[in-house]
């Protein structure tokens, strides 16, 4: 047995970023405690099978991987998903987008929604549990990913129907009444590298192709076929290329209303696509 590591208390002399909190939150895993059982037991003491595999952790944070693939746990919309490598590890700002979803889903009795490029499932599980009667649909191109977000619909208690499909739902007869994605949208030749944490994450989820809009342009020109009148459509990409994602828009649906949504920090973060109600 080992004495716990002292890991509550702040920052040790000369570190930029106070890594106590990263660390205290790898300790509790390996307990498998939360914090504050930590702060209750700082007497206890690690086995040395713990020791091994808090330290094997420690290396591995401290070579940039990130925290959520290190405790296989990220949060979202206040609720908890499972995350390995295999998925993006969900963003706050994505969470402005499920705002608008639910706000736009309130006028529907039965909704039909789609999540393209579903990832670890955070975008279409918070619909399914927020608006209990959509219908959700996901997508991905990523049969890992896909396997992590049934997983995080099976502990949430939610009927989604997830494929793996190129963007779109196979069922040609499918039409949504909102269309939400988070597809890769990083320029290929800004895709960060070590010890960039986001270095970490899936190139399939990050690498949006020379102007960071490859897939949007695709997914372009096969929505517009599959959305109800009066449908609303959410597209995340990257602040420099939300101006360029919005003429794009304009230019594929012409009669659409467009919009720029913000995130946390103010930055143009997706572009809000509003079809007209027929009659
Ligand atoms: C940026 S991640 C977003 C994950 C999740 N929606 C979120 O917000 O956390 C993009 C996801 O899109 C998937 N993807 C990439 N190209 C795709 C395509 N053509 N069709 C469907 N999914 C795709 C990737 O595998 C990845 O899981």
């Amino acid at each position: 047995m080992a004495r716990m590591p002292r890991v509550i208390s702040s920052r040790a002399g000369g570190e930029s970023r106070d890594e106590g909190p990263d660390r205290a939150l790898l300790l509790a895993s390996v307990l498998g405690r939360d914090r504050a059982w930590l702060l209750a037991h700082e007497e206890a003491a690690l086995t040395e099978e713990q020791q091994r595999r808090y330290d094997a952790l420690l290396g591995r944070l401290a070579r940039g991987e990130p925290l959520a693939y290190l405790t296989g746990e990220a949060w979202f919309y206040g609720r908890r998903f499972l995350v390995d490598p295999s998925v993006l590890i969900p963003r706050p700002e994505t969470e402005h987008l499920i705002d608008e979803a639910l706000t736009h889903l309130r006028g529907y009795a039965k909704p039909f929604v789609l999540d393209v490029g579903t990832g670890s499932g955070a975008i279409a599980c918070t619909v399914a549990a927020e608006s209990p009667n959509a219908i959700v649909y996901a997508t991905d191109t990523s049969e890992a990913a896909l396997n992590v977000a049934r997983r995080n619909a099976a502990l949430q208690h939610l009927r989604i129907d997830f494929e793996l499909a190129d963007l779109l739902p196979s069922d040609a007869a499918l039409r949504f009444d909102c269309v939400i994605a988070n597809l890769p949208y990083i320029p290929s030749a800004d895709i960060p590298q070590p010890p960039d944490p986001v270095s970490f994450e899936p190139r399939k989820a990050l690498d949006g192709g020379p102007d960071g809009l490859q897939e949007y342009r695709r997914l372009l020109k096969v929505l517009p076929s599959r959305l109800n009148p009066g449908a609303l459509v959410l597209l995340e990409a990257a602040p420099p290329t939300i101006g360029a994602l919005r003429e794009m828009v304009a230019e594929a649906s012409p009669s659409a209303g467009t919009s720029i949504g913000l995130d946390y920090a103010g930055l143009n973060r997706y572009v809000r696509v509003a079809l007209h109600r027929e009659g």
